[in-house]
């Protein structure tokens, strides 16, 4: 069976466009694959400084991800912090990969764009998210269309190690829903929570009505195309068809439709998720830090061995 590994930050709560660019695709292949779920809470450090908020965090993905569909059971669902490998095997690609190689990374680069400084971690991001990745012998990694780059840096990553030590890790895949690669926003502009235009996954029915009554709809086209771009990630081009036309500048009637749509998708999960407790979540999590770190320490022996520091 091969395997898929994916990761999410725990740096708020999760949105829909999380759901279609990552936890969907990673709940119908991990019918297919031996699948690892990652916590990225080191990677979360980058951005987030408020322990009580993290700590709360970490807790609620957790729960958010066997709501969505996941079963502990069978996926390993840990938190990355828990398995030290992680940052151990991200030090010794930073000892391969150049400073101007880093300094392509999107991440860094928009940080310094907007004239922000970047902290060190920040710029070592990517080599994180490889030793990640890569410790696990991954064969796919499913991720929205934002984190493609990172994947590449994975592959680099890799092909830099055999390079200087010997066939030693395999090349991970990306593995980017198409259809739906990038939710939009109420803005219009990729849903994300640093840019406060989200629709929530487990909000209410109150919370999520009053995000898509936010959605801006453009008044001089023939229909609002940001609830259509919103819309299109739950239903078909030609499902959508008809329910435009026969509203055609009717945007209440299309938004209460995109609110049914979101509703029935979301209630038996936000239903099952008040079921799970915080100590059921840590539960989990401590039982996927077990199940990780079997295959992240033997891994990490065999690297140790390679770059001559086990003696
Ligand atoms: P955010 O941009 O809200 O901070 P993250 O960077 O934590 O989201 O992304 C977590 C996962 O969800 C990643 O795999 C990412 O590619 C995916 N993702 C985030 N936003 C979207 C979106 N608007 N559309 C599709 N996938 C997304
Ligand atoms: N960088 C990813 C994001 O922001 C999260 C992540 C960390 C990840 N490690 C990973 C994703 C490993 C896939 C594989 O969304």
């Amino acid at each position: 069976m091969q395997r898929m590994f994916t990761g999410l930050q725990p740096s708020g709560a999760l949105h829909i466009g999380n759901y279609f660019g990552a936890l969907k695709p990673f709940v119908e292949l991990s019918k297919e694959y031996e699948s690892f779920l990652m916590i990225a809470d080191y990677h979360a450090l980058t951005s987030l400084k408020e322990p009580a908020e993290l700590r709360a965090n970490i807790v609620n993905v957790a729960k958010d991800y066997v709501a969505a569909g996941i079963d502990p059971a069978k996926a390993v669902i840990f938190k990355q912090s828990d398995v030290p490998e992680h940052t151990e095997l991200a030090w010794v690609f930073e000892c391969l990969v150049t400073v101007p190689f880093l300094m392509q990374a999107h991440a860094y680069k928009d940080k310094v764009a907007k004239g922000l400084e970047a902290n060190a971690g920040l710029f070592a991001y990517p080599m994180l998210m490889a030793a990640d990745i890569l410790l696990y012998d991954t064969d796919v990694v499913p991720v929205g269309q934002d984190q493609r780059q990172h994947i590449e840096y994975a592959r680099e990553a890799a092909a830099k190690f055999n390079n200087a030590f010997g066939e030693t890790f395999q090349e991970p895949k990306e593995r980017i829903l198409e259809t739906v690669a990038v939710v939009p926003g109420t803005d219009g502009k990729k849903m994300s929570k640093s840019y406060g235009n989200t629709i929530p996954l487990f909000g209410t029915k109150d919370e999520i009505t009053k995000a898509v009554m936010s959605i801006v709809t453009d008044s001089d086209g023939e229909r609002p195309e940001n609830v259509h771009a919103i819309h299109r990630a739950f239903k078909t081009e030609s499902e959508l068809a008809s329910l435009y036309e026969a509203n055609t500048k009717n945007y209440k009637a299309i938004k209460e439709a995109l609110i049914e749509d979101i509703e029935s998708l979301t209630a038996p999960m936000r239903e099952k998720r008040d079921s799970i407790s915080d100590a059921d979540a840590k539960a989990i999590l401590q039982n996927g830090a077990e199940r990780a770190r079997v295959f992240a320490s033997a891994k990490m022996k065999h690297v140790r061995d390679k770059i001559g520091i086990s003696i």
